[in-house]
């Protein structure tokens, strides 16, 4: 759905929409340099990345694209997909719905997209980028987004798929992204792909009070980090 912070959620949440990591972390928390991989991964050319994808097995069409190589139909398409899903989820969340800073968000310049198209028409998209996170190489998933009509016909899986081939290619070390609670067909979905629960933060939650922390520092989040561990060739 988009990315959320861990560390930026203790002791005061900081959701970041449209901002870059740098900008929405606290100067209490130890903010990651990227590391020399994902350094060097964030210069790969789109097609460098297509490759990672050849040993898919698919009839599908996909393409992978950075940010700047969208025209802007393409934009325009995305945009359409992400708000018909995810405009009640977002309006109902502590996000609320933010266009502006999610469209910042989505199109920044480190955004990288797998997109399918049918007939010449996008149907699904994934954005992910490359990112260092408490001490790993991470290929971060923030959003993964179905057209409604083509929903549960496998395009879901096939996308996540991609992002796994993606980050096993550039030697990532997991895939992570962020779900809703309140998204129960969506944590069905990634938990059918092999994705495990690594940060929540609930009233079930004690296990995240830290030494000297005292549960009322806390403040209850509602979205889960969920992550899978890729197989380091
Ligand atoms: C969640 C989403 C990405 C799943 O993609 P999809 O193409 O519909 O899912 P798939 O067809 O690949 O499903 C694979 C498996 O996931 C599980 N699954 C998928 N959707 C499910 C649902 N609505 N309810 C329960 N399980 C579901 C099933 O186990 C399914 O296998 P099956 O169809 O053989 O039973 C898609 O439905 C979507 O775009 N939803 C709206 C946007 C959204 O919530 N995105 C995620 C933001 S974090």
């Amino acid at each position: 759905m988009m990315k959320a912070y861990k560390l930026s959620c203790r002791p005061s949440s900081c959701v970041c929409q449209g901002q870059t990591r740098s900008t929405c972390l606290t100067s209490t928390n130890v903010l990651m340099p990227n590391s020399s991989l994902v350094r060097k991964a964030n210069k790969v050319s789109s097609s460098q990345l297509l490759g990672a994808l050849s040993g898919l097995h698919t009839t599908r069409i996909l393409r992978v694209l950075l940010s700047a190589e969208l025209r802007e139909p393409e934009k325009d398409a995305i945009w359409r997909v992400f708000e018909d899903n995810m405009h009640n989820l977002y309006s109902q969340s502590s996000f609320g719905w933010d266009p502006p800073s999610k469209r910042a968000e989505l199109f920044d310049p480190l955004s990288r997209f797998v997109l399918i198209e049918t007939d010449g028409h996008m149907v699904a998209f994934s954005m992910f980028r490359f990112e260092s996170e408490e001490d790993e190489d991470v290929l971060y998933c923030y959003d993964l987004q179905i057209h409604r009509s083509q929903q549960r016909n496998g395009l879901g899986t096939l996308l996540i798929h991609a992002l796994e081939a993606i980050g096993t290619a550039w030697r990532m070390q997991k895939v992570a992204l962020t779900v809703f609670k309140t998204n129960l067909s969506a944590i069905k979905f990634y938990e059918a792909a092999g994705y495990y629960l690594i940060f929540t933060m609930d009233e079930t939650s004690p296990n995240y009070l830290e030494d000297g922390e005292n549960s009322d520092d806390l403040e209850y989040v509602d979205y889960d980090i969920l992550s899978k561990r890729l197989a380091l060739s």
